[in-house]
């Protein structure tokens, strides 16, 4: 189960965020779908911008879903992403994925983050979003000798975007160690614009066959 600690990185990020969707959305309809701990510091960091009906929070521990319910009622599914995926199209605008592990996903959980954003972007009926994602190199072999955070940018840009037709305008990253040690978090921060021109012969998924 996720514990939630003091992380002045996770601060920040979430921070960054916020004012992220100021700057974009500013009186604009602003939808939110993200992943929070039972401490809800996204949702109570997105909450000082926008309503906080029109954040839905995915938690498939049980325990951390009672938590979050005290605090909102209506807006938290219990399930993982690809659980809330089968049973809903999103409509939202602003994504904070805080996944906990690699990229490329982990058989025994059944996460499989590279797939649900896909799913997510390509049946996305807007033409702006914000997009954040964190992963983790906890367990990842397939990447052994490069840099993690190159892969997991190229598979989110050269990848993922193109082929869910989306150009990049603006981004942001960051890289911590959780608690000092441990594995290292890569955060993406992005405004995509939709852009059905992109040529998707440039979309190149790596590691396909390797991923851990
Ligand atoms: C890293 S924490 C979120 C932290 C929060 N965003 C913050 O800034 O403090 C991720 C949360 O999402 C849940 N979670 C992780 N992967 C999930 C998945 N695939 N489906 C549903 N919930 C998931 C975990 O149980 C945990 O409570």
């Amino acid at each position: 189960m996720y514990q939630d600690f003091n992380c002045p990185e996770k601060e920040r990020v979430n921070n960054k965020i916020r004012d992220l969707v100021t700057d974009i959305f500013k009186n604009k309809a602003k939808k939110a779908l993200i992943l929070d701990g039972p401490s809800m510091t996204t949702f109570n960091t997105l909450k000082q911008v926008m309503d906080p009906k029109n954040i839905t929070i995915i938690e498939r521990n049980c325990s951390t879903v009672q938590q979050q319910q005290k605090h909102v009622h209506g807006n938290v599914f219990y399930g993982s992403v690809a659980n809330y995926l089968d049973n809903s199209t999103s409509n939202a605008n602003i994504f904070f994925l805080d996944w906990m592990g690699s990229i490329f996903g982990n058989r025994s959980t059944g996460d499989f983050p590279l797939e649900s954003m896909l799913r997510i972007l390509k049946t996305s009926p807007h033409r702006q979003l914000i997009f954040a994602a964190t992963f983790c190199n906890r367990g990842v072999t397939a990447v052994e000798g490069e840099s993690y955070f190159e892969t997991c940018r190229d598979e989110l840009e050269k990848a993922l975007f193109r082929d869910a037709q989306y150009r990049v305008k603006e981004s942001s990253t960051m890289t911590y160690k959780r608690n000092g040690s441990g594995a290292h978090m890569v955060f993406f921060l992005y405004v995509l614009k939709k852009s059905t021109n992109i040529d998707r012969s440039l979309c190149e998924y790596m590691l396909t066959e390797d991923r851990k």
